[in-house]
């Protein structure tokens, strides 16, 4: 495998940042590392102590059923009780825990009070409804407060939520609505998003009109200033407001046992059937706190701000369950970085004087793009930290986020982890690690990576494995243990987790991630399956076969380009893929779209017919091709490669 980068400056942390830092220098690093690692129950029992069991484990880790792990085993503990009501015990009820904007310019404030009152009130109403413990709960909302009321609210009582990601579209939600049974939709009328306002309602009626298992709808209404058309459905649709009038302001937090079913979200895979995956509450909980703790080395005066979507993982993490059990406030807004214009991020960094920053490598090259201009004049001063997310970071990318964001004084944590890891795995500590442009650096404590060839020899290069269990590891793929098995733990007859990764080991015993090994691209730091977007193509009538690569792409990272065959004799026009798109849009979402199209009588196989990617994605990037020997018909390629040049 090519290494992605031989980019070897190295950018330490300034002595006033190290001298205030939770994790002080390497040497502390590595001293608490090692200790991780020597006695894995005594570092998790010891991390634990900061937080609320009403009954403590009886045993820290219980490996008797791998891969099937159980952490803090026999203890109770409620995530919601220790987001909300620890932090209310400790004094810090009056503290902002969010400053919530939206896209107009609309601005809310939340105290953890007023956030716990919130979510006491709600979680009643869910339990007026009938919710109970263990019930499955869809959630697609717009980036508004009642997100993060609803999550919390499902955890108080033990509901398991299941957020979707509203840029899915309504078959999206049908599927994972029927894959998990869900009885409840909690969703909006609309969000803003560039100055419109997106009809999430509308998208939900569509959505589940042929779910039998959703029995009740809840809206949340953000449309006052721009009302929304949203037909109420009698018997199965209520309103938020009215809903949370008369319930009581108390709601004893569920006390949870340590394996319950916290939460479900569904991610692309290999294949077309994007996965439930399974975190529980115990071992998430704490990885989810002090993960946020030391990554973000989070401090009482601390304002910070991600700009992910809670319907992503990151949000999960470390927007609401991370974040608020370490008590800081934090920023939370709905809408795009460029309304009312590319300017806005920086503006609210300088508003709320954010002082770590967390967001995704794709926006960073898009801010490049739009010009320094809208950062030059904006006080920046208050920011201290830096982050990045879910796809490779180009050095590029990550100079001009050190130097036009950071003023050369702010470390960057380039994290590397996974809806699948529930936190971060691989990432620099800040107060610790001499960063370099590009590279998720080190192990967090507890993880041991090794990087493998597929038959599990130690190389440089390789395939990235993790060795031990780990707090925040999924619990299994929901309905699917087979799945879970095969897809993480087979690879290597069981020892090891498989991510999916490439990885690379240079001379400072650093890791570089490399990019997926598998069929998964990430677009725009969204992960999309193409094997997803293969098996809506081949729905259509006059498409025959088709195969979906990914390429690299100058601001989202990865983008899709479309192979597609056609049933001999029919029309294979701009008409075609038209239709083609608009059955992504329906199927997936907007942000699946592919780049390009190309048509074709056929594609590059092997002579036991197998679909030859690589070629594809060599053709896709315009390189030279490599060996096309062992192709069942090399003409094809000279087919395609001219499509290409084409169109
Ligand atoms: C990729 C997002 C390089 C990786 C938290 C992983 C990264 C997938 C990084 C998971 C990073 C995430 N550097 N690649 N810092 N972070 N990835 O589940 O390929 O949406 O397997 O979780 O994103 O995507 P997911």
């Amino acid at each position: 495998m090519e290494s992605v980068s031989h980019e070897n400056r190295l950018f330490p942390p300034t002595s006033e940042f190290v001298e205030n830092a939770h994790i002080s220098g390497m040497d502390a690093y590595k001293a608490m590392y090692v200790k991780s690692l020597e006695d894995p129950e005594g570092f998790w029992a010891e991390a634990a102590q900061d937080l609320h069991w009403f009954k403590p484990w009886d045993s820290v880790l219980d490996a008797s059923n791998a891969p099937f792990y159980k952490w803090y085993d026999g203890s109770r503990t409620n995530l919601s009780y220790n987001c909300l009501d620890r932090n209310i015990e400790a004094g810090l009820g009056n503290k902002v825990a969010i400053h919530w904007e939206g896209e107009p310019g609309d601005t809310r404030e939340l105290t953890y009070k007023q956030l716990h009152l919130e979510v006491c009130r709600f979680a009643n109403a869910l339990k007026a409804r009938g919710l109970q413990k263990g019930d499955r709960v869809a959630i697609y909302l717009p980036m508004i407060p009642e997100l993060a009321i609803a999550v919390l609210a499902c955890a108080r009582i033990g509901a398991v939520h299941s957020v979707i990601f509203a840029g899915f579209s309504a078959d999206s939600i049908r599927d994972r609505v029927l894959d998990s049974e869900t009885c409840m939709v909690i969703t909006g009328d609309g969000g803003y998003r560039r100055g419109k306002m997106l009809e999430l309602k509308k998208i939900v009626d569509e959505g589940v009109a042929s779910c039998a298992c959703v029995k009740d709808v809840i809206v949340v209404k953000r449309g006052d200033e721009h009302p929304v058309d949203c037909p109420m459905q009698d018997g199965r649709d209520s309103w938020y407001h009215e809903l949370v009038a008369d319930v009581s302001d108390d709601c004893t937090a569920e006390e949870m046992e340590a394996e319950d079913l916290l939460f479900l979200l569904y991610t692309s895979g290999t294949t077309g059937k994007p996965k439930g995956i399974m975190h529980t509450t115990a071992g998430y909980q704490v990885f989810s706190y002090l993960t946020s703790k030391y990554v973000f080395d989070l401090k009482a005066d601390d304002v910070y701000w991600c700009t992910a979507d809670v319907g992503w993982i990151t949000g999960h993490t470390y927007i609401v369950y991370g974040i608020l059990q370490n008590g800081v406030t934090q920023v939370m807004y709905e809408g795009a970085p460029n309304h009312p214009d590319e300017g806005r991020f920086w503006e609210i960094i300088e508003k709320y004087k954010v002082s770590i920053f967390y967001t995704a490598p794709t926006a960073i090259r898009a801010f490049m793009k739009w010009g320094d201009k809208w950062v030059t004049g904006r006080d920046l001063s208050s920011l201290r930290l830096l982050g990045t997310v879910g796809e490779p970071i180009n050095p590029e990318a990550w100079i001009w986020y050190h130097k036009m964001i950071g003023a050369e004084r702010c470390p960057i944590v380039d994290t590397w982890w996974q809806t699948e890891t529930g936190g971060h795995m691989l990432t620099p500590m800040p107060g610790a690690t001499p960063t370099k442009p590009g590279c998720a650096t080190t192990p967090f404590f507890g993880i041991e990576p090794a990087i493998l060839t597929d038959d599990g020899k130690e190389v440089e290069a390789g395939i990235l494995a993790i060795k031990k269990p780990w707090p925040g590891m999924l619990r299994g793929i929901y309905g699917d243990p087979q799945r879970f098995k095969d897809t993480y733990w087979c690879k290597w007859g069981g020892k090891y987790y498989f991510p999916g990764d490439g990885a690379r080991r240079d001379e400072h015993d650093y890791i570089w991630i490399l990019g997926r090994v598998d069929d998964v691209v990430n677009v725009s730091g969204h992960r999309i399956g193409t094997a997803e977007l293969e098996s809506v193509f081949v729905e259509h009538k006059d498409v025959a076969e088709s195969a979906v690569v990914g390429v690299p792409h100058e601001i989202k990272g990865q983008g899709l380009i479309a192979f597609v065959t056609v049933i001999e004799g029919r029309d294979h026009d701009d008409h075609l893929r038209k239709e083609l798109i608009a059955m992504i849009d329906k199927s997936i979402g907007k942000f699946a779209r592919p780049e390009r199209i190309l048509f074709s009588s056929d594609l590059p196989k092997t002579r036991s017919g197998k679909i030859m990617r690589r070629i594809l994605r060599d053709i896709a990037e315009g390189k030279e091709l490599g060996n096309t020997t062992t192709l069942a018909d090399p003409g094809v390629v000279e087919e395609l490669q001219e499509q290409f040049l084409k169109s």
